[in-house]
């Protein structure tokens, strides 16, 4: 198969992390004999820097024309210390969801065996937790007009908003995810305050009734933080708004013992963007010691997701849990007396695996 990939390394860590998830995406489509055509462009910062836009056109265009896209992170401090900035990395990740259409963002978290005593929470607690949470990814505050500063500066508004259409396509493909799962949605929500909750929830009690081999429930997003913590093996699927799914699953991450596992597709209109769930961290920049092992399970979900290649994602999952296994592992799960392991040399051990 021919595969044709955008590149999209951006800020911070991302380029050292993407260039492991290539690695790992060469060596499997060497394997199975796929054709790999890859081509790099800039978001972000840097393409702040070097064009003066975070999502040029060029970029854009790319990702329109290719059949994935696998992104790594954006964000640099020089932005995040002047909240005045006219022009700011994340307007370039904003952009690009929006403009590839990308409602829905597809979080799974997994507990790794041989990770559960990684993580904060007890092991008894985290052993079984296995949902996915389903993310809507272009509404809500992060879009709402108005949005802005007053005259004199010393007001600002965000507007949250949600029409129907938004809402039932997500829910639609919930339900599709819980359908093919086990069978449990929970749909969170802060309907006891919120007219867009109160619209979410309407739209989903709706809903329900076509999907009968499917329980769903609702959780007020507070009451969900919580029980992601005391019982993170209740969940199946959960769905919900931008800004709760973007919280929700920081939270959700470090169930798992790190937040440098968590992998994600962004799916909607047009091209699928696959990334990792976390930042840019800057601290870690070009030091070779970040996980890439959230990127590399991206690109898992690369070839189930937007080429159907279940063997080629399997692989990927088998060579990380190796890893995992082996004690192969970068510095924020090395504990336990491990030797901690570069970015590039876990990469490099999972192409070995892939290849033996
Ligand atoms: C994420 C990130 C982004 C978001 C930032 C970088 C804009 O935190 O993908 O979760 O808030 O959506
Ligand atoms: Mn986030």
């Amino acid at each position: 198969m021919k595969l044709n990939i955008a590149v999209l390394p951006g800020d911070g860590i991302g380029p050292e992390i993407v260039e492991e998830a290539l690695k790992v995406t060469r060596a499997v489509c060497q394997k199975y004999g796929h054709e790999l055509h890859e081509e790099t462009a800039l978001v972000g910062a840097c393409a702040i820097d070097a064009v003066g836009d975070p999502y040029p056109q060029g970029t854009h265009d790319l990702c329109m024309r290719s059949d994935a896209v696998l992104f790594g992170a954006i964000g640099s401090p020089k932005y995040d210390n002047d909240p005045t900035a006219k022009v700011r990395p994340e307007q370039g990740l904003l952009a690009m969801r929006k403009k590839l259409g990308l409602y829905a963002n597809v979080r799974p978290v997994t507990v790794f065996p041989s990770l559960v005593d990684r993580s904060p929470l007890k092991a008894d607690l985290v052993r079984d937790a296995d949902f996915v949470c389903i993310r809507e990814l272009t509404g809500g505050l992060y879009f709402g007009k108005p949005q802005g500063r007053s005259e004199d500066g010393n007001s600002a508004v965000d507007t949250c908003v949600y029409s129907r259409e938004e809402i039932e396509r997500i829910l639609k493909l919930a339900y599709d995810f819980a359908g093919r799962r086990r069978k449990k949605l929970t749909v969170v929500d802060k309907a006891n305050v919120l007219e867009t909750s109160r619209l979410w929830r309407q739209i989903a009690q709706e809903m329900a009734p076509n999907y009968p081999d499917v329980e769903t429930d609702f959780l007020f997003v507070d009451n969900a933080a919580m029980r992601l913590i005391q019982w993170p093996a209740s969940f199946d699927v959960m769905v919900t708004e931008n800004m709760f799914g973007d919280i929700l699953t920081d939270e959700a991450s470090v169930i798992t013992g790190s937040l440098g596992l968590l992998p994600s597709a962004s799916v909607g209109l047009h091209t699928s963007v696959f990334e990792p769930i976390h930042g840019s961290y800057p601290q870690a920049a070009g030091k070779n010691i970040a996980n890439p092992l959230a990127t590399v399970l991206s690109a898992a979900m690369m070839f189930e997701y937007a080429f159907g290649l279940a063997k080629e994602g399997a692989l990927i999952r088998e060579a990380v849990s190796a890893s995992l296994d082996a004690g192969f592992v970068t510095e924020d799960i090395a504990v336990d007396g491990l030797k901690p392991r570069s970015t590039s040399e876990v990469g490099d051990w999972l192409v070995q695996y892939i290849q033996g």
